[in-house]
Order: structure tokens, then sequence, then C-alpha cells
């Protein structure tokens, strides 16, 4: 019988030298899946990549001294090395920087123009560089990103455009028959009544102003907007629109989108509605999970409170850090990171528990038996509590999977682990061993221990990809019938003849109070290497002095300063920072845009002789060109001051020497 599809992906991740255990989150938990998947028999398509175009990636590279693509180049083997770190099972990883990416997103595009979802018309708005998203007006909050909180830039550039307005409805009517298609269930009303119901505008889906990106095919002076680029991947990485879309045909749609909750709007808005203009069905499923955060603010590596995964896994291995980021946080809310949260859990779930558990059992198995169980055993009282338990734990646990609850997963796992430990208390072997007639007693509970120890290998199999084979080892237990997730379903698996060897402590306990202060210094030791790093990244090149370099008078007198009169002052519509000044300079008018809204309102200024920049090369602003720039002061807070002369009434139209 063919195997039942099953198609997961993360987002595909900015290139950055440092991901940090937040980045690390997202790909952890999108791998569990995937496993726990492949586990139930699905043929599994497991997909992550790199989003590598776009004015931010070019910004970083020029100040490395590198091409975009020497600089992807460099981070994304450390991205790949990470994941493996990690032991990512992805099954393909996509760059977007792929030839066959870039021509598959040039078809689209150029089919949707075809079609007339895609129109040129001019963009004017504030853009967030690090977002590299647009946002009107009314979107900013208090003028700045409302997504990262960083300042914006007014653009006006020519752009082509997505008639996203288009598909407003239909999406809206998707969403509300298909509840599932967005998870948690909160973000499908956020999305609807936040983005959705006030109405969607078309989105410039085109730039002008910089070169690293997907060139429009048609008109090349024009770069693919990077979200068009970068959710086009989920498609072009299946050879969707190439020759042999053989995998499209098989893994489309996608069963689940796994993304953080930031970038929700991107896929349950945007991607919807390229999917619609591509007659092509949506995904299944979009997970948006919440944030790990530090003392309730994102990780991010311009605070410098990112914690890198490779310190943690090298302290205490790959398998506890899985554990820990899924066990200590619901899938779906964000959650506290800290380094005492940590420890603890790997003492108490996985040494006492967990590990506890596995070495006292081979351990008494090797003590009482030399090692080897005889056939017989006779039912102790306590047995079918055991059974019962270990059969709803793995309904319990299917439950949780199927609904990405991987935290609710993993307690139902560590609740048998701890009814395995009350069983070894109830049935005291230790007191068992003493009467030679109870001998068949024993056998039957250490088999009953280690039965549930073969269920608990398997059931945190997608959790912990090292773990597993460590517990089985030691009960000689192969890879195979006893190891696939049905024969978590029949008790009595394993030979009555159990041999064991007790092997490695799987995770040995930690003093919680040296070892908060030796991982604390390890965290801050990366912190600094990589916020050294970056200082010396952004160092000033060759000889470049630290402060203004000094300039000649000659270069001094390029400069041209002037006079000039303010005889007109108006509020720039749509416009929280800039005034619209018409400046006279003896007989001479030009209008002059200056950012002073929040300290002069507009009739304030009428009058004032002001000095101004006078030969700057002039540029447009708000749809009109400017003429020359006011000079203000501006103390460190932001605080400004326009220059004006000492006499009032001063010649308009004077030089300044
Ligand atoms: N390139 C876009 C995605 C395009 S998908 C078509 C992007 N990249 S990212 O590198 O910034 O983020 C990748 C994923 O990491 C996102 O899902 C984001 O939410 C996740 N995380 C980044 N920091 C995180 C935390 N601190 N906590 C949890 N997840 C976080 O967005």
């Amino acid at each position: 019988m063919e195997k039942e599809k099953f198609y997961i992906t993360t987002p595909i991740y900015y290139p950055s030298d440092k991901l940090h255990i937040g980045h690390s989150y997202c790909t952890v938990a999108t791998d569990t899946m995937a496993r726990y998947k492949r586990l139930r028999g699905y043929d599994v398509m497991f997909l992550t990549g790199t989003d590598e175009h776009g004015q931010k990636i070019e910004r970083i590279a020029n100040s490395q001294n590198m091409t975009p693509k020497q600089y992807t180049d460099k981070v994304v083997t450390g991205i790949k090395e990470l994941w493996d770190t990690l032991c990512i099972s992805y099954d393909k990883f996509i760059r977007t920087t792929d030839d066959y990416h870039v021509k598959t997103v040039q078809k689209i595009f150029k089919q949707l123009y075809d079609q007339g979802d895609i129109y040129k018309s001019a963009y004017e708005g504030w853009y967030c560089t690090p977002c590299e998203s647009f946002f009107t007006e009314h979107q900013l909050v208090d003028g700045k990103c409302p997504d990262c909180g960083r300042d914006v830039e007014l653009l006006k550039e020519e752009s082509y455009f997505f008639r996203l307005s288009k598909y407003q409805d239909r999406i809206i009517k998707y969403m509300e028959e298909n509840p599932e298609f967005l998870q948690p269930n909160t973000r499908q009303n956020e999305m609807i009544n936040n983005f959705l119901k006030p109405g969607l505008e078309d989105l410039a889906v085109s730039r002008t102003s910089f070169k690293w990106g997907v060139p429009v095919e048609f008109d090349p002076g024009h770069i693919v907007y990077v979200w068009v680029d970068a959710l086009s991947n989920y498609i072009t990485a299946l050879g969707y629109g190439t020759e042999d879309d053989s995998l499209f045909q098989k893994f489309w749609p996608a069963d689940v989108h796994v993304v953080g909750k930031e970038i929700v709007r991107f896929h349950a808005i945007i991607w919807p509605a390229m999917l619609m203009a591509l007659h092509l069905p949506l995904p299944k499923q979009i997970f948006g999970h919440g944030w790990l955060v530090i003392n309730g603010g994102k990780m991010s590596k311009s605070v410098g409170n990112v914690v890198d995964p490779n310190v943690l896994v090298n302290k205490y291995g790959v398998d506890a850090i899985r554990y820990f980021l899924l066990r200590e946080i619901a899938f779906g809310q964000d959650g506290n990171f800290t380094n005492e949260a940590l420890i603890q859990r790997i003492n108490s779930d996985l040494a006492n528990d967990l590990g506890n558990l596995v070495s006292r059992t081979a351990g008494m198995i090797e003590k009482y038996f030399d090692g080897q169980l005889p056939e017989t055993h006779t039912a102790t009282a306590f047995d079918a509590e055991l059974q019962e338990m270990a059969k709803t734990t793995v309904a319990n646990v299917e439950t949780a999977m199927e609904k990405m609850f991987f935290s609710d997963a993993l307690i139902e796992i560590w609740n048998l682990v701890r009814r395995t430990n009350k069983y070894i208390d109830e049935t005291q072997p230790w007191i068992l061993c003493k009467d030679e007639s109870k001998k068949a007693e024993l056998a039957n509970a250490l088999y009953h221990v280690a039965e549930s120890i073969r269920i608990i290998s398997v059931l945190i199999t997608p959790f912990m990809p090292n773990t597993p084979a460590k517990m089985r080892v030691q009960f000689c237990i192969e890879e195979g019938e006893a190891t696939t997730w049905e024969s978590t379903k029949t008790w009595g698996v394993l030979p009555k003849a159990l041999k064991a060897v007790k092997g490695e402590t799987l995770f040995p306990r930690i003093d919680m109070k040296k070892e908060l202060a030796e991982l604390d210094a390890a965290i801050k030791a990366s912190q600094a290497t990589s916020i050294a790093n970056q200082q010396k990244k952004e160092e000033p090149k060759h000889n470049e002095p630290e402060y203004p370099a000094e300039i000649t008078i000659d270069d001094f007198c390029k400069v041209q300063l002037k006079v000039g009169e303010v005889i007109e002052s108006a509020e720039v519509k749509g416009s929280k920072k800039l005034l619209r000044n018409i400046v006279k300079f003896g007989e001479e008018e030009r209008v002059i845009f200056s950012g002073i809204k929040g300290t002069y309102a507009p009739g304030e200024l009428v009058g004032k002789r002001v000095v101004v920049a006078y030969n700057l090369k002039p540029r447009k602003m708000m749809g009109e060109m400017s003429y020359g720039m006011i000079l203000c002061a501006e103390d460190g807070d932001g605080k400004l001051s326009i220059l004006t002369t000492a006499d009032e009434n001063f010649a308009s139209g004077s030089g300044i020497s």
C-alpha cells in the first residue's frame, strides 16, 4: 500500500552567522513533528532553507567587503552545521539563490502579471528595512515599525502591485470555513479582525532601490519583493513550474507550515492570496508558534541577549536541549528561557526520572539475575494498572502530537516514566529478591519495568534522537519489531528471558549552584565574542578614523550655505514629522521639506531666517521634490532647534562664510 504523504516546512531563515536558541526552537519543533510522522509510517518531506535576498543582506555583505552571494555562502554553511548539531533531519534545504528557485519565481511573477493579478503603479509608504516590509502611516506605532519598533523610512518608487485586495473576502471565507487552517485558533481571530476585516490594500511586490534579489524578468530594473520570493520557496522546492514537478504533484498542498507568530500575517494572508491567484490549493495548516523570550523580551542579536545553542549542546547534549525546548514551552505560546529552568528540567525529568529508571532497572536485572531474567514470571497485583497506563499514554501522545502540542505529549510520556518508577516502589524488588520463592514475581516486576522502558524509548524517539538507542542497548533491544510505533500498543513484546547490561548514565545530575555560574559565564563569553565579531565587521575599513575625518577649506566650500526666509510652512498629509516650507532666497522661492514638525508648529517658522544647505542634490519626498535642507541643531535626545541669524531681519539669499 502506498504510504500517506506528509509535507512540513520551517520558515526559511535569514542568513545570519549567529542563529540563536530561539531560531533553533522552531526548527527543533518541526523536526520533531517530521520524525513523529516518519515513525508513524508517513512518507515525509521536511523542507527548510535560507531566505537570502533583500536590502538588509546587501548592506551586511557590503559592510563586510563581500558580494551578497559570498556572504550568504559563508553563513549558510554555518546554518547547516547548526542543524546537524541539533539533529535536524530535513529532506531538502532550499536557498532562494538556487537557480531553479529564481527561475520559478520569475515565472510566477510573469504569470500573475499576464493574468492581471500584478499591475504597475507607484508606491509611497513607510519601509522597515530589517523587516523588509512596507507600512501605511496608520500602521506605524509611534512612528516606528509595528513589528520590530525600529525606524522606518519614507519611500516612493515605481512598483508592481499584487491585487491582494481582490482576495480578501475569499480568504476570510476560507478561514471561517476551515477553522483548522490557522493554529492556534486565537491567531485566526487576530488575522480576521486586525488585518482582513479592516481591508487589505494591494501589495507592492517589486523594488527598484537595490539590486540583490530576483529580477523581474520583463522589467529587470525591478526586484521581486522579498516575501513573494521567499514564500514561493514552499512550492519551488518541490519543482513547481519545472519539467519535473513530480514532488509537487505528490506533496502539495503542504500539511503544515510551522512559523513564528510575527510572520503568521505573511503566511495566512499573502501566501493564500498568491496561491489562489495561481489556482493552487492552500496549505492545510499554518501553525504560528510563540517566542522564546529572555526576561520577557525577544532574544535578539542587537540586544545582545542571544543564547548560542552550541554552548548548550556542548554542555548538556542535544537531546536534553531538544527536550527542554519542547517541554518547557507550550507550543503556540511564548516561554521564558532561563538557565535555572534548563538545569532544573535536566536534573528532575531527565537525570532523576528517566535516567534513574533505566539505570536502576538494568542494574537490578544484573544484580538479581546475573543479567538475564528467567523464563518463568508470576504476575503481581500492580501489573494491570501499569499496562493500562502505557496504553492510554500512547493514545494521549498521539492526540497531542496530531495537534502539535509537544509539551502535552511529553507530560504524558513523563507521567508514564513516573508511574513506572512508582511501580518499582510498589513491587519492591529489593524485598522480593530476599525470598527465593518470590523470584518469579521479581522477574515479572523487572520485566514489566523493562517493557515500559521499551515503550517510553519509542515514544520519545521524535523528541530525542540519541537517547532511545542508549536506553535499548541496556536491555539488548534491537531496532525492529520492538521499536516501531505500533509495537507500543502491544504489551509483552520483549522476550521473557530478557538480558540487561547496565550502560552509560543517560543524563548525569548537575550541581545546580556550580553549574549556574559556569553556564552563565559560557553564555556571556559567547555573547561577548558575537558582539566583538559584529563590531569588528562594522569597524571602519582601512585607515578610516572613528571620528569624522578632517576636511580642507576647499571641501568645506563645496557646501553652499545660504540664509533663507520661511514664507510658508504647512503640514504634510500622511506625515508625522515633515513640514513643507517655502523658503525665499532673495527673489527665488524653493520648496524645502524638513522633519521638524515635532518641534515646530507650521506657523511658528514663518518669517524666520533659517540656514539652508543650498546646493544639496534635490530629493523627492512625499511625492514632491525638496530643494535643500534647513539646518538644525540636535541634542543627544533628538530635540531639534533650527539655526537662524542673530539679526532677525538679515537679508534672505545671503551667503554664509
Ligand atoms: N525569512 C523569514 C521567513 C520567510 S518564510 C517564507 C524569517 N526569517 S528569520 O530568520 O527571521 O526567522 C525564522 C524563524 O525563527 C521565524 O519563524 C521566527 O519566528 C523564528 N524565531 C526567531 N527568533 C525567535 C525566538 N526568539 N523564539 C522563537 N522563534 C523565533 O522570518
